[in-house]
This record gives structure tokens, C-alpha cells and sequence, in this order.
């Protein structure tokens, strides 16, 4: 199934150069999503080597099993949030990992898929959960959040101006009548912010939603703590990162482990030395060739930082 339309993986060339260190180890595939990286990844492990992959969503589960299945049992596939990753190595009775790799947000076939509700794109009933087993979702959050808590959402994670106004329009019209699906809460976008820049406006809302609905970044800060503490020397985190509020999570926390002194915020007092834990290996993250960008939309907004546990 290599280039299946499931979804084309972005920067897997640098994926595999910053991931791969040893063919007998371990890896996590944390987003597995239709498994494109983890093909490429399989054949050059040895038979000790093993791919544990994660993914939110039960159909990017199903998606991988098929794509993968000529692996066998060299790959473990789990329908599982990855904020559960060093718990579920621990389950397996696993304690360093040689690689984790995080390819955040949605797939191109859960933007695409009908069902999901994550795009402005069709009209679907409001939802842009990645597991269906979670409570809250997106016709909750427009339909019962306070005016202020919609505004903040949509200017904390859609960095988008207009956020106070869109969340006004959106309370007045939800006094009539709920809104349940996409085509409304893009009417609605649309009636407030006008014609000009309403597809950049669109999809600050609905990234703004989706990151509320899946609490993306507070997981993503939870599980690069928890790749900290399960890779082994030598072993790399590889991210990549969609928006900048997600890639800023990735450098700050990198940074952090990587760092040699901790300041002690007295002039008179040196600062205090650290034992890093980590080297960072991308001083700017890697962005995609010209030539990808062309072929892969999605590619365009990807950056990649890697590091590699000291
Ligand atoms: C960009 S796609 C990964 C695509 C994959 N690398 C490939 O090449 O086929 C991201 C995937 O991560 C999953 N995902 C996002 N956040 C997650 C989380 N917190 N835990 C588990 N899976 C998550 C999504 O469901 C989606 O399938």
C-alpha cells in the first residue's frame, strides 16, 4: 500500500535520517495514523527490532494493520492516546525505547473522511473528536462554552483576531437554535469576519476547536516528558509539528532538557549547573524541500525538530 491515498507522509526521508539509530531497537510510533512512516521504518530493523505504534483514531488503527500487516508481529499497533506512553511501555514490560516519534495532528483521511467532522470543507455534524470514546466534542464546546471561553479558545489556539467577535455571533445565533454542524459554524465564521481572508479565518476556528476538543498541546507537553524519560542514550525524539503553537511547545521543551545551567534569577548568585539530558540535533527545525511542498500540501506548514537523549 506504499503511497496509498491514506495520507502521504511528510518528511520521511528526514524522518528516518533523525529516527533511525539502531536496527535492533524499539520505536514508538506515537501518531501511527495510516503507518506511511512506520513502513519505511520497518524493513530496516532486524528481527529484534519492533515498532510500537499509537494512534487516538480506531479507523487509523484499522488503516495501519492493513498497511503493515506483512510485518507480522514486529509491530505492536494500539488504539491509544499517546499522552499514555510511558505507562503502556511500562504494560508491556518495556523500559527504553531507541526512538519516539511524534507526526502531530490530523491525517489528510481524517480531514477527508465523512463522519469525522473536522473540516470546513463538507457539511457534517460537528464532532473533530480522534477517538470516539471521549466525551467532549466540538457541538459541545460551540454550544455550551461561554462567550468568553469561545473567544478565549479560538484566540488561544486559532490565533485569530476576530476571536471575540466570531464567539459573540456564535452565542446570539445558538439562542435560536443549536448549531450541529460544520456548514453552520462556517456561516457563521463567514457572516462575521466577510469574504476577504474567510478560508485563513476558517481554519484558525476549526484548528482552534479541534486542539480544544482533543486537547492537543496539554497531552503533546504530557508525552514529551514521558519520550524523555523512556529513550535511551542515544536514542532520538523526533517531532513534527503543524502549527506554531505545537512547535513552540517542542522547542521550549527541548530546550529545557538540553540545558546546562538553570538560571538562578540573582545577579549575585551563579547560576546552577545542570546535567543535560538531552542534545538537540536541528538548531531550526527542518522545514520540507520546495519540491515536496509542491506535490504535499500538508507538507507545507511541517517542521521537524529532533534530539537525541545524552
Ligand atoms: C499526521 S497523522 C500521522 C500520519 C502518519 N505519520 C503517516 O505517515 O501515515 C497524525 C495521527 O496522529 C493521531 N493522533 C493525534 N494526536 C494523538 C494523540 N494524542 N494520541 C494518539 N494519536 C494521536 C491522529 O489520530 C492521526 O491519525
Amino acid at each position: 500500500m506504499r503511497g496509498s491515498p491514506y495520507h502521504r507522509p511528510v518528511l520521511l526521508d528526514e524522518v528516518l535520517r533523525f529516527l533511525f539509530t539502531t536496527a535492533d531497537g524499539v520505536y514508538v510510533d506515537a501518531t501511527l495514523g495510516g503507518g506511511g512512516h512506520a513502513e519505511s521504518l520497518l524493513p530496516r530493523l532486524s528481527s529484534s527490532g519492533h515498532v510500537i505504534g499509537f494512534d487516538a483514531d480506531a479507523d487509523a488503527i484499522e488503516a495501519a494493520r492493513l498497511r503493515l500487516s506483512a510485518f507480522g508481529d514486529r509491530v505492536t499497533l494500539l488504539h491509544r492516546n499517546f499522552e499514555f506512553l510511558q505507562a503502556t511501555l511500562a504494560e508491556l514490560k518495556i523500559d527504553a525505547v531507541a526512538g519516539v516519534f511524534f507526526d502531530l495532528g490530523v491525517s489528510s483521511f481524517q480531514l477527508d473522511a465523512p463522519g469525522k467532522g473536522f473540516s470546513f470543507r463538507a457539511d457534517e455534524r460537528l464532532d473533530m473528536r480522534m477517538s470516539r470514546s471521549q466525551p467532549l466534542d466540538a457541538r459541545t464546546v460551540v454550544n455550551e462554552y461561554s462567550e468568553k471561553a469561545l473567544a478565549d479558545v479560538i484566540w488561544r489556539y486559532g490565533e485569530e483576531r476576530m476571536s471575540r467577535r466570531i464567539a459573540a455571533e456564535i452565542v446570539r445565533r445558538r439562542q435560536r437554535s443549536p448549531i450541529e454542524t460544520t456548514a453552520q459554524l462556517a456561516a457563521i465564521v463567514k457572516h462575521t469576519v466577510g469574504e476577504r481572508f474567510l478560508i485563513k479565518s476558517l481554519a484558525r476556528v476549526f484548528q482552534a476547536l479541534r486542539i480544544e476538543v482533543n486537547n492537543e498541546l496539554e497531552r503533546l507537553q504530557h508525552a514529551l516528558v514521558q519520550a524523555l524519560a523512556v529513550v535511551q542514550r542515544g536514542g532520538r525524539i523526533v517531532v513534527i509539528s503543524y502549527h506554531s503553537l505545537e512547535d513552540r511547545i517542542v522547542k521550549e521543551t527541548f530546550k529545557q532538557a538540553a540545558a546546562s545551567f538553570r538560571p538562578s534569577g540573582n545577579k549575585l548568585i551563579p547560576d546552577i549547573p545542570l546535567q543535560p539530558t538531552l542534545k538537540i540535533l536541528t538548531r531550526k527545525p527542518v522545514e520540507a524541500s520546495d519540491r515536496e511542498k509542491r506535490n504535499n500540501p500538508r507538507a507545507r506548514s511541517a517542521k521537524l525538530r529532533a534530539a537525541e537523549r545524552t
